[in-house]
């Protein structure tokens, strides 16, 4: 893995301490200086690369390979000793065994798999820790194995319908499992039991759903005992499987509850209560949507799916490397720890806000939720060509970085391996194309920040006093933030807004103050 790093925060006050996160590939002593950003790219690219060290401090840190471990599931807290047991859990899968991309996955541009994340293996639905685990297996039929031992309904599971997928464990060893496909124009099922021979009750250490699968569950439930043929029909036809049997549940989990949370809740009387892990998709249609809405909140009990992928990336939570204390006169501006190993260079940069205390004329607002949306791009814009007169295509080299490493995650325009859009983006993650000086080969020069550091350039060059701020600060402080500036300038594509935000655009323009929109589009409500 290449040299790549990410920083705690996108900006920080005087006086804040910033955390560094490094990776390297091996081993290395690095070196570390804090450097002033005006502008990052030399011609022919932008004005000229003006990028200095504050000071002559420089040290070094250890540098080692940090974890990238991509894909997502729920883990839940458990113990317990089950004589026997049910699992039941609706799920449609989207990609099986072998498969690094969706056949029939559909985009406005079709992409080489470099670098993509498919699925390998098993795919567990629901997992009991240290005891049994009902899952996809390799030939895409549903599977329930206990130790040794494993039984399978031999008929593979349609890609993207759902299907009840059930699993028995019987006092006596009995094992069970079957698959039944209800919808319009399907109504299937397959089934499978063994006997498994003598066991001691099944400790549970723990709950795990959905790890490497790539698809959507919906209602995963577990019985205490192992339902009846009788049951389980009507487990089929029941408006959720929580509704049978319910005084035998062990757990049920609703993921229509807390759905704007990264918690999944237990709604049985145990509350095995759980987190997710790097971030899949919530609120999404379930098994029993009726295309009758499409905005979750107008039916939370529809969207009570969860779709997993195995190339989810959340925050990568690495060991911090270093850490920096912003000086208390330190000027508001871009910054970055620059990190060097041998020839290689990560720039880890942030903004300085300004002082409470002393206050510019104006404001630039750097739109990193733009840039955020767009790091880690794929898209190739195939049929764009906007550079000037005369420039030959550029292909940064970090551009590579970025193609051959899913395990940094991609953008809100890339779509996941089984061709569902990616819609979370985190900052606790390497973002190698959204550096000072990255050069953007369809453009031919800088987009985003490496553009509106045209802007920061120019004005310095100038000699106007300013302040830079991000969209993440006026989120926060709203219009507490611009309040106090005469004139406010937006970046070059400031396109992702919150509520907050437009609230505190509009009371700043209504009060009098001058708005300087850069942007090609409107502001957007993110
Ligand atoms: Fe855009």
């Amino acid at each position: 893995m290449a040299l790549l790093g990410y920083v705690d925060r996108p900006s920080a006050a005087p006086g804040d301490i910033l955390r560094f996160m490094v990776s390297n590939g091996e081993a290395a002593t690095a070196g570390v200086r804090v450097l002033r950003v005006q502008c990052g790219l030399a011609e022919p690219f932008g004005p000229g690369k003006k990028i200095h060290p504050i000071d002559d401090r420089e040290w070094t840190c250890d540098v080692d390979q940090q974890p990238l471990l991509p894909g997502s599931c729920a883990e839940i807290p458990a113990a317990d000793a089950l004589p026997e047991l049910t699992i039941a859990t609706w799920v449609s899968p989207t990609l099986f065994h072998g498969e690094e991309r969706n056949p029939h996955a559909s985009w406005t541009y079709d992409l080489d798999p470099v670098g993509s994340v498919g699925v390998s293996g098993a795919q567990t639905l629901v997992a009991l820790s240290g005891a049994c685990a009902l899952e996809i297996g390799e030939e895409g039929d549903a599977r329930l194995r206990i130790r040794g031992s494993a039984v399978a309904t031999g008929e593979r599971l349609p890609r993207g319908t759902w299907t009840l997928v059930v699993g028995r464990v019987a006092a006596d060893g009995r094992l069970a499992v079957s698959q039944h496909s209800i919808g319009p124009w399907t109504r299937a099922s397959a089934a499978a039991a063994a006997a498994a021979g003598e066991h001691p009750a099944l400790d549970v250490t723990g709950v795990v759903l959905g790890a490497g699968l790539s698809g959507r569950l919906d209602s995963p439930t577990i019985w205490r005992r192992s339902l009846t043929d009788a049951d389980v029909d009507e487990v089929v036809r029941a408006a959720s499987p929580r509704d049978v049997a319910a005084d035998d549940i062990w757990s049920a989990w609703d993921f229509a509850r807390r759905i704007a949370s990264d918690e999944v809740e237990d709604v049985s009387a145990a509350q095995r209560h759980g987190r997710l892990v790097n971030r899949p998709t919530r609120a999404v249609t379930g098994f029993n949507w009726q295309a009758g809405t499409e905005d979750y909140r107008l039916s939370p009990s529809t969207y009570g799916a969860i779709h997993f992928h195995p190339d989810d990336v959340g925050d990568l939570d690495w060991a911090p490397s270093f850490t920096w204390h912003v000086p208390e006169d330190a000027p508001s501006g871009v910054y970055a720890a620059e990190v060097a190993v041998g020839d290689e260079r990560e720039m880890l940069w942030f903004v300085v806000r300004p002082d409470r205390q002393r206050r510019a004329p104006i404001v630039v607002v750097l739109p990193t939720l733009t840039y955020l949306a767009y790091a880690n791009t794929q898209l190739p814009y195939p049929d764009v060509e906007v550079r000037p007169e005369g420039f030959e295509r550029h292909e940064d080299p970090r551009r590579a970085i970025v193609d051959t490493t899913p395990g940094i995650g991609r953008s809100l325009y890339d779509i996941h391996s089984d061709g569902s859009g990616v819609c979370y983006a985190s900052l606790l993650r390497p973002m190698p194309d959204n550096r000072p000086d990255f050069v953007t080969d369809f453009l031919g020069g800088g987009r985003h920040l490496a553009a509106d550091l045209y802007l920061i350039d120019w004005l310095t060059e100038r000699g106007y006093e300013f302040d830079v701020v991000t969209d993440h600060d006026l989120h926060r402080d709203g219009l507490a933030l611009i309040d106090d500036y005469a004139v406010l300038i937006t970046g070059s594509h400031p396109e992702y807004t919150t509520g907050a935000m437009l609230d505190a655009l509009l009371a700043y323009g209504e009060r009098g103050g001058n708005l300087m929109y850069l942007g090609g589009q409107r502001l957007l409500l993110g």
